[in-house]
């Protein structure tokens, strides 16, 4: 296997453990060209990657710009406040606009679910998806995958533990496809208000006692509360809900010791995560943001690669 094999990345959800694996093997390759001096590769000189970002980011829109910069293709950065979405233009529109310049890749952060997969079926580009509405953000699910396996070698059998708001979290929806379909065991840990009603019925093991769903975890996965998702009503304070679910040491202390902390960023520093844990020699979070940019590379080559098998 030497391509995805499809057009878009619009979620985990429906890729097996083989397009899963050659996304981490090629993400490997690339990390090593990013460890060189010159830490570019001319693979896709001459196409044109388009960032469109309707949500605010920091880690995703400047990877994927990065790794479509290391990989030589030109890359538009489209400013939505300061276009013509502001005085009134459509969404498809916007995407016809944009096809004219004839580009290979739109990326697309959108806060309604579902905004990809429609751009997917009126674009001849290829479509990533950089986080739809509560639905998923495969590319962080891909390189979570990745530093996991950098630390423990494999994700088949491991214990991990995602904790937090679960329900409006497009991050935990991506890691549970991708980490089930790498064979983890995967544990969710929240108050009943964050857990979606229907993942009762997927098999998967829930916890509404943090140091009970903590212990023995290889890989803890913290999320950020999506204030802005939520309609209210959902947390009684941040004082509150730090003491029940915030990650501390003395929590961490439950995990297996050899146990590893993550998290998607941006961090709540003292509400999901102590400050203290998230500097603990035991977080990988700025690893994350590291392995964003090879991950990055290694979809955006990949399905580069399904459509030149296409033509
Ligand atoms: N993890 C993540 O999606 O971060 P940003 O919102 O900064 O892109």
């Amino acid at each position: 296997m030497s391509s995805l094999g499809q057009k878009d990345l619009l979620g985990i959800r429906g890729m097996t453990r083989e397009q899963i694996s050659l996304v981490l093997e090629t993400a490997s390759g690339f990390k090593d060209v990013l460890k060189r001096d010159i830490k570019k590769v001319p693979a896709l000189r001459g196409r044109t990657v388009f960032n469109l970002f309707f949500e605010p980011s920091t880690r995703t829109r400047t990877s994927f710009e990065l790794a479509a910069k290391r990989l030589s293709t030109d890359v538009v950065n489209f400013s939505v406040p300061t276009s013509s979405v502001v005085k009134g233009e459509s969404l498809l529109d916007t995407i016809a606009t944009i096809e004219s310049y004839g580009v290979d890749y739109i990326i697309i952060r959108h806060a309604s679910s579902g905004v990809p997969h429609f751009i997917a079926q009126h674009s001849d580009a290829s479509v990533l998806n950089a986080g739809d509405g509560i639905n998923e953000h495969p590319t962080q699910a891909l390189l979570d995958a990745f530093t996991i396996m950098e630390h423990k070698t494999q994700i088949e059998g491991l214990k991990i533990a995602i904790v937090g708001d679960i329900l409006h979290s497009r991050v935990a929806k991506s890691n549970i496809y991708c980490l089930r379909e790498l064979g983890a065991e995967v544990r969710l840990i929240a108050p009943p208000t964050f857990v979606p009603s229907h993942i009762n019925e997927e098999g998967i093991d829930i916890h509404y006692d943090m140091d009970e769903g903590l212990k023995g975890a290889d890989v803890i996965m913290m999320l950020r509360i999506q204030r802005e998702r939520q309609g209210g009503g959902f947390l009684p304070s941040s004082d509150e809900y730090s003491r029940f679910w915030g990650l501390t040491r003395e929590r961490l202390n439950m995990a297996d010791p050899e146990a590893i902390v993550m998290h998607p960023g941006p961090m709540n520093r003292g509400i999901e995560i102590a400050s203290e844990v998230a500097d603990d020699e035991r977080s990988v979070i700025l690893e994350q943001v590291t392995n964003g940019v090879a991950v990055r590379m290694a979809v955006i080559y990949l399905l580069g690669r399904s459509k030149e098998k296409e033509q």
